[in-house]
């Protein structure tokens, strides 16, 4: 086992750092840049099934849930196609309205989420066509489906997903942007410079990863906290979202997201001194909102993290501390803001003596209901 820990004390450790490899092991072969082209079979195979569809169901559960709120936020912007993005397990007992113009995206990991594979099998039967965002190659899920996309991260044995969640949102980006070139919603300017910034973006991760020791420090100082609050907008609302989940799932503690405005219809009821949040600013996702936010917080005392964008200026007045990230389009800025995260809730729950890669109650893959 310490052979295939590579030298990491954690599964999940080493996982956090693969993921710059993994995110190119994703795009290889799929995006090139030179030519200004995607290449993803299952989407050319099946391009009048994305084209004519009249939007786009994604279901999903956990951390793969929250890659596909994230796809909610990319397939609208860029493709300007409606998406809904379901819990496995509410869809498949809702009786959802389902029609065989819906495309219907399941995102897993492993492949093997009962639920996941029981909302697959529904949305077949009324006639939609399901494509499968998976991992593990051969997967139930990745048989089920009609057509699909690997995310070819590599195995993830940590339970806390993370590589498979910055992959999954880096194939999902680029399904996004080939629908969008289809459908002309993007200029062929626009779509070069997202095709080289995506290019861009594991350089860019290897970058944010330089953060660890800043980071460790940080963890140090907020390890025996009871609660955190983890705060984003609009793409960096759902890494909010996974945000606390890391945290909850490998140190115990307890942890919300919330999306940062909305803040004020109830956690802010929570903020004092001993509460730490979570605060993603960067640059270019509704800076000036977020700040104003972070005020408020401030006057309440709560203490502030904030994660910024390389040079921030006005974060660093108000915050306790700052982690920065390289700057990047919007739309992929959670594939950066992702990796502090997933450090500081690594980092917590080491210092806690928890068991990181194998927490309690927890499983890698919920095969059963
Ligand atoms: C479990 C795992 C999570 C994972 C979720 C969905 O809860 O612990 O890490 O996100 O299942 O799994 P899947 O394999 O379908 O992505």
């Amino acid at each position: 086992e310490q052979i295939e820990k590579g030298g990491y004390d954690h599964f999940m450790l080493k996982e956090i750092y693969e993921q710059p490899l993994a995110i190119k092991d994703t795009y290889r072969g799929r995006l090139l840049v030179n030519e200004a082209i995607i290449k993803l079979s299952g989407v050319e195979d099946n391009m009048k099934r994305f084209l004519n569809a009249d939007r786009i169901i994604i279901v999903a559960c956990g951390t793969s849930w929250h890659a596909g709120l994230v796809a909610e936020y990319i397939f609208e912007d860029l493709a300007r196609i409606p998406v809904e993005v379901e819990y496995a397990s509410e869809f498949r007992y809702r009786n959802p309205v389902i029609t065989e113009k819906d495309v219907v995206i399941a995102i897993s990991q492993s492949g093997e989420t009962a639920d996941t594979l029981a909302a697959i099998k529904l949305a077949k039967s009324k006639g939609a066509f399901v494509f499968g965002v998976c991992n593990v190659v051969g997967s139930s899920i990745a048989r089920e489906t009609d057509a699909g996309a690997y995310t070819h991260a590599g195995p993830e044995i940590g339970v806390a997903s993370t590589k498979a969640f910055t992959t999954q949102i880096t194939i999902l980006t680029l399904i996004a942007l080939r629908l969008a070139r289809a459908k002309g919603t993007m200029s062929s300017s626009d779509y070069r410079r997202q095709l080289q910034e995506l290019e861009l973006i594991p350089e860019k991760v290897t970058e944010a990863l330089k953060a660890d020791k800043h980071i460790q420090a940080i963890a140090e100082t907020y390890k025996d906290s009871r609660n955190m609050l983890y705060l984003g907008r609009g793409y960096n609302f759902p890494v909010a979202l996974e945000g606390a989940l890391k945290l909850k799932e490998i140190s115990y503690i307890h942890a919300e997201g919330y999306p940062a405005a909305e803040m004020k219809h109830g956690p802010i009821a929570l903020i004092d001194e001993n509460m730490p949040v979570i605060v993603i600013a960067t640059k270019k996702g509704h800076y000036e909102k977020v700040v104003s936010n972070i005020q408020e917080i401030k006057a309440r005392k709560g203490k502030i993290i904030g994660i910024v964008t390389q040079g921030d200026v006005s974060v660093r007045e108000l915050a306790d501390h700052v982690i920065e990230i390289p700057e990047t389009l919007e739309n992929l800025s959670p594939l950066l803001t992702t990796i502090p995260l997933q450090l500081l809730s690594y980092h917590i729950a080491v210092m806690l003596g928890k068991n990181v890669d194998q927490p309690r109650n927890l499983a890698k893959s919920v095969t059963v209901e």
